[in-house]
């Protein structure tokens, strides 16, 4: 390892364009035919009347159907595989138990490559084996937590997997094991700051933090800004997602100037959300990915549903992998909740296994005292009850159903019918008061 490189892996991150399209060429050949191996693949390609010889170069690309999160629900769990499940060594799920999850599966190749990518990221921000990475992330399904965790062994950090909550704890860890990097979600890194002052803990005198891993969720360049400025610490945008295995999918560079996705590992598309069509270059549609590195479950055209743009013009910073804007939310109604993706069809269809309650409901998302919260007004079938006993007792129950399927904990609120105002039109059930910057 070259302490002085800028680049973890020197080869790829430097790459000319021409070196990314015949790259990217050879991989997407040898992607899809490894494809055929799912069945869900094949009959793909045989409803559609394509064949992998069909696909020549990136320009045929559009010619492979979509793959979408309904694929990989309806193939639940194992069905997009290319490779026989006992290939593989780990896989990663979505939360909830009312629908069939998401699972990626990984054999031992995929996660070395997922390291890889994390090492490279964390080390373009100046990481290197010198340094203490604290994960502030959920383990287990989570793939924030042994994403970076692996992704940070791998470039030789000290590392502290804390994992999620008990910000008092967090802080112990960052002062005692001179934490120097930490990864957490943006919402978060406001808590952890009001407990330091809480505390008496200036983070500038009395810690070694100098750089922040920020992702997970949309925030602005003020949220960045803000961090930056309350952690005394240079902050760097993280973007990924478990079906792309988690982070390490595209990040930002010292630059600050949009996140570099890797292109040796992922094409790229941007699409109109309503028609699929390509969007042209520099306008915001919805980001279409292929995967070219991945051996379990390669999947083709995935509809991420994130929003966002590609950047105009090169880096200064030597690698021509293109550039993301930061994500500007979704092209669907999934709710990203301390980390937690949530979709509102979650919670309507445990409040429905409830027959006291009617089917109108609200979801409110607010801050306050810098903590992201969730409440659920639901209104009861009944005009009234005063058995105030029998409240509590369903509320408890829908409160903990309502926990196990989205992973946060909700306030709930039972209130006599007709209280929630009526909308004209469809219902509004999801309102966001979350505190932006
Ligand atoms: N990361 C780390 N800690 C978090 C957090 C996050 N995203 N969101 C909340 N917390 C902290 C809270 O600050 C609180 O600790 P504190 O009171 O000591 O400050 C503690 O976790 C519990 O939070 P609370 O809101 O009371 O609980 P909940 O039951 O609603 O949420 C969590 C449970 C936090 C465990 C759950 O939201 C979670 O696991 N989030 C992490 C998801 C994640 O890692 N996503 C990254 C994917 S890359
Ligand atoms: P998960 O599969 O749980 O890792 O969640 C992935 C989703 O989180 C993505 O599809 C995005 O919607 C969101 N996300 C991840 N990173 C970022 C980021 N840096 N900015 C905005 N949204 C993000
Ligand atoms: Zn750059």
């Amino acid at each position: 390892m070259d302490l002085t490189s800028r680049y973890f892996n020197p080869e790829m991150e430097t790459l000319d364009r021409d070196g990314i399209r015949a790259l990217q060429t050879e991989r997407l050949h040898s992607t899809l035919r490894h494809c055929m191996n799912s069945g869900f693949y094949r009959k793909r390609f045989q409803e559609s009347g394509i064949s992998v010889e069909d696909i020549r170069t990136l320009d045929d690309l559009h010619k492979i159907p979509f793959t979408t999160k309904a694929d990989l629900r309806d193939t639940y769990p194992f069905g997009t595989a290319s490779v026989p499940v006992d290939k593989c060594v780990r896989l990663h799920s979505s939360s909830g138990t009312t629908g069939n999850p998401t699972v990626i599966l990984h054999t031992q190749r995929d996660l070395d490559q997922w390291a890889n990518a994390v090492a490279r990221c964390l080390w373009m921000v100046g990481c290197r084996p010198s340094d203490v990475f604290q994960n502030s992330s959920g383990y287990g399904m989570f793939t924030g937590g042994l994403g970076f965790q692996y992704g940070a062994e791998k470039l030789g950090m000290l590392t502290v997997p804390a994992a999620a909550g008990n910000s008092l704890r967090q802080l112990k860890f960052i002062k005692d094991f001179g934490t120097t990097v930490l990864h957490a979600i943006p919402s978060y890194a406001s808590r952890l700051f009001e407990v330091m002052v809480e505390q008496g803990i200036d983070p500038r005198r009395d810690t070694k933090l100098r750089t922040l891993v920020i992702g997970a969720e949309p925030h602005s360049e003020e949220t960045r800004r803000r961090i930056e400025d309350m952690l005394g610490v240079k902050a760097y945008n993280s973007f990924g997602m478990s079906e792309m295995c988690g982070p390490g999918v595209a990040f930002e560079c010292p630059e600050q100037n949009g996140l570099h996705i890797w292109e040796d590992y992922y094409i790229v598309e941007i699409v109109d959300p309503q028609t699929l069509e390509p969007v042209p270059d520099g306008q915001i549609g919805e980001l279409v990915l292929t995967t070219i590195n991945r051996e379990a479950m390669p999947l083709l055209r995935y509809r991420t549903r994130d929003l966002t743009r590609i950047l105009p013009g090169d880096c200064p910073c030597g690698r021509h992998h293109i550039r993301l804007d930061r994500m500007q939310g979704r092209s669907d109604d999934m709710i990203i909740l301390k980390g937690v993706n949530i979709f509102p069809i979650q919670i309507e269809k445990i409040l429905m296994q409830f027959p006291e309650v009617s089917s109108d409901y609200l979801i409110t998302l607010e801050t306050l005292a810098d903590n992201d919260g969730m409440t659920v007004d639901v209104e009861l079938k009944q005009m009234a009850i005063d058995d105030y006993g029998m409240l509590e007792n369903l509320s408890k129950a829908i409160v903990r159903a309502l926990r196990d399927e989205i992973l946060v904990t909700p306030k709930l609120r039972l209130l006599p019918k007709g209280s929630l105002p009526q909308s004209e039109g469809k219902a509004v059930r999801v309102k966001d008061l979350r505190k932006k910057f």
